[in-house]
């Protein structure tokens, strides 16, 4: 292998700056409409009439869409996707109505004439761990089990008691919504024949796309092609289709032949393509005095939809990262009156793993051992869930890597004892993880062009991480050429099966199937192919099961804290990772570092003000949902352990998408502790918590 390994830029990055690369608007289709949702103004209750007399009048109108017009759908289980079927209000802002016209001012115009009617209930949008109605779900996100126990944890912690140490807090973190710089986008085309349905779509998974609504729609999901090639970030909301693609499918079906828009907008992205619910995490931990944990209990609570269930998976984490004899984790949720919640950003571990360590810095405090020193006794020889040997587990090594680059001997103890100038000064650490997946069905074709380069298709998409160029790269090691030689196509259901780039999934399962075909590739034409040669393969590795196969990391943080405003700063943060073998240096580092912007923008900005009594977000754009600017994020840098896992992937890399945003909330609240003295466990940390 030579190209894997290389800082190779972005292959997509001249089309990108220069304007010339299509996300989902920009798509040229002849004449299109333009959709804008009518969206409900109560958060319960059902709709008796919608007047729109004025709305189909008004200039530029082509259709208008209601729950009396609107195409039946044939599947209706999958209640987010239940659009215009019914009368029912089951949130606030959820769409009950569409229009289309020729241009957008006009259709967002003609939406302000609507008049809805509605029988008005009661409605509960205000999350509480002791709500009524709060229960244990079938399951967790990610299909994990709702609890687990081992041993006997309440002995343990009666024994702790007596002769030892125990922690004992709630940390909670706000509902988050993820904000990718494109919105979601989709632009429907209906064929004159009424055969096939195009979709250019702004998301994670072209073919999840199709496949998702196919059903729905009464298609078969090769009707439905999805269109990708670019797209603006995504987080985790485009990792499914949400009720916006049901919505401009509709509207397109009663237009056949020609191309709706559908541009959600900024305040829109806060309803209708899912959010991190609010979580809180009840983690308590016994401890010997030396710091040796004989019980640890997560029990976590989320916020569900009554719309659709979902349930973030927050304690799981805590099932693995460290030896616990004695050891109970929980999930409960409850379905309140609001918009689907859906995977944002590393689901379950990023406020799992606030939580668990954020605790395991109480603990250590609590011992009065070094919260490194900590993690490090408490490092599981085998995992602790499955009892499997770790694949390449290496966390001690970032731990101890980072502490010699970041120059932990010099943290300030006690907490709350350095000063400089206006501001208290403290350096906090965290550990970080994130499962490894291979998502199965990815297939690839290889084919040698007749301009002599070697094609490669495959429906992956690059959500802004480097697919383009980190796939290039695998091929062209796989094929034994040069990466100029690689003509990569992405992004396109009438390319062979991709699964979502989701999960940190998917690198390792594109390469996979890549890998796969260029075996085949080469064993059916040897080294000297003559043009049309060309092969299609489904990937055919998985795992070692053998094994438990996850990625590390740690975060170290310095924070500052002006001792007059409260005010926050992080001067400086660095990410040490064990995450494999890395494809391309620059974009994963780049990644790495969006991850641990995520952290502090966790720990010190986001949060979603869900107001109670009407039951909609006020925090609706970007203006009032805070996030880090360029001047919030210093000195910041994020490195990884020279490592080769050949148990994980053919490529010896692992999943490194989603881990730099795991534990690095916690980092930067272990920071401000340590630079305070006050320990603030309700993110984000606000200023008048220190003052
Ligand atoms: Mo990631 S939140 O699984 O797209």
């Amino acid at each position: 292998m030579n190209a894997i390994g290389t800082s190779l830029a972005r292959i997509d990055g001249p089309a990108k700056v220069t304007g010339t690369a299509p996300y989902a608007y920009e798509h040229s289709v002849a004449a299109p409409a333009f959709l804008y949702p009518v969206t409900s103004t109560i958060a319960r209750g059902s709709i008796v009439d919608i007047d729109s007399t004025a709305a189909e009048r008004s200039d530029g109108v082509l259709a208008m869409l209601t729950p009396w017009n609107a195409p039946r759908l044939e599947d209706t289980s999958d209640g987010e996707y239940r659009l215009l079927q019914g009368l029912e209000v089951a949130f606030r802002g959820q769409p009950i109505g569409a229009v289309i016209a020729e241009t957008p001012e006009q259709a967002r115009h003609a939406q302000t004439l609507v008049r809805v009617e509605y029988d008005v209930g009661t409605h509960d949008t205000t999350f509480r761990t002791d709500a009524a109605g709060m229960y244990l779900p079938e399951s967790a996100n990610g299909g994990y089990e709702t609890s687990t126990e081992e041993g006997d944890p309440d002995t343990a912690f009666a024994r702790a008691r007596a002769d030892g140490v125990i922690v004992d807090g709630w940390y909670t973190t706000p509902e988050e919504h993820n904000n990718p710089m494109e919105p979601h986008t989709t632009v429907a085309l209906w064929a004159e024949d009424a055969q096939e349905l195009t979709l250019y779509d702004s998301t994670q998974g072209p073919h999840g796309v199709a496949d998702t609504l196919g059903p729905i729609l009464g298609l078969s999901p090769e009707q439905i092609r999805v269109i990708a090639p670019h797209v603006g970030g995504g987080f985790g909301s485009k990792g499914a289709p949400h009720a916006h693609d049901v919505l401009a499918a509709l509207a397109a079906m009663t237009l056949p032949g020609r191309a709706v828009k559908f541009p959600v907008t900024r305040q829109q992205m806060f309803v209708f393509v899912g959010y991190r619910p609010p979580t809180a995490s009840h983690v308590r931990i016994a401890a010997n005095r030396d710091g040796g944990i004989t019980a640890l209990v997560h029990d976590a609570y989320s916020q569900s939809s009554h719309t659709k269930e979902f349930v973030e998976q927050t304690a799981v984490p805590s099932r693995s990262m460290y030896t616990a004899p004695h050891r109970r984790t929980s999930h409960r949720a409850v379905a309140l009156d609001v918009p689907v919640p859906y995977w944002m950003r590393a689901p379950g571990e990023a406020p799992g793993m606030y939580a668990g360590e954020v605790a395991m810095d109480e603990l250590a405090e609590a011992c009065g051992i070094d919260p490194i020193e900590l993690r490090v006794r408490n490092d599981p020889p085998v995992d602790p869930e499955s009892g499997k040997p770790w694949a390449s587990r290496r966390l001690v090594d970032c731990l101890r890597e980072g502490a010699h680059r970041f120059g932990w001997e010099t943290r300030p103890r006690p907490a709350g004892s350095r000063r400089e100038g206006n501001a208290l000064v403290g350096f906090g650490v965290a550990s970080a993880t994130y499962p490894h997946m291979i998502n199965p069905g990815s297939k690839a074709t290889i084919r040698l062009r007749e301009d002599g380069r070697l094609g490669v298709q495959i429906d992956a998409v690059d959500i802004g991480t480097g697919t383009w160029t980190t796939l290039t790269l695998i091929a062209a090691d796989a094929l034994g050429c040069d990466p100029e030689r690689i003509a990569l196509e992405i992004g396109d259901t009438a390319l062979p099966y991709g699964t979502v780039a989701g999960g940190s999934s998917g690198t390792s399962s594109w390469g996979s199937a890549i890998l796969t075909a260029a075996r085949e590739f080469r064993a059916k034409f040897g080294d000297d192919p003559l043009p049309g040669a060309e092969v299609t393969a489904e990937s055919d590795t998985e795992p070692d099961d053998d094994y438990r196969i996850d990625s590390y990391g740690a975060h170290f943080v310095e924070a500052r804290v002006d001792i007059h405003t409260g005010e926050i700063t992080v001067p400086r943060m660095l990410g040490v990772f064990s995450i494999g073998r890395v494809v391309n240096p620059r974009t994963v580092r780049s990644q790495l570092l969006g991850g641990m912007t995520f952290g502090i923008s966790m720990a010190l900005f986001e949060e979603s003000v869900r107001d109670g009594r009407f039951g909609h977000v006020v925090t609706q754009d970007l203006a009032t949902y805070h996030f880090p600017t360029n001047a919030d994020v210093r000195d910041i840098d994020a490195i990884w352990l020279d490592d080769v896992d050949e148990r994980a992937t053919p490529m010896g890399s692992r999943g490194a998408g989603e881990i730099g945003n795991v534990g690095s909330a916690a980092a930067v609240v272990n920071a401000v502790c340590n630079a305070t003295g006050t320990r603030v466990r309700e993110l984000p940390i606000h200023a008048d918590d220190l003052l």
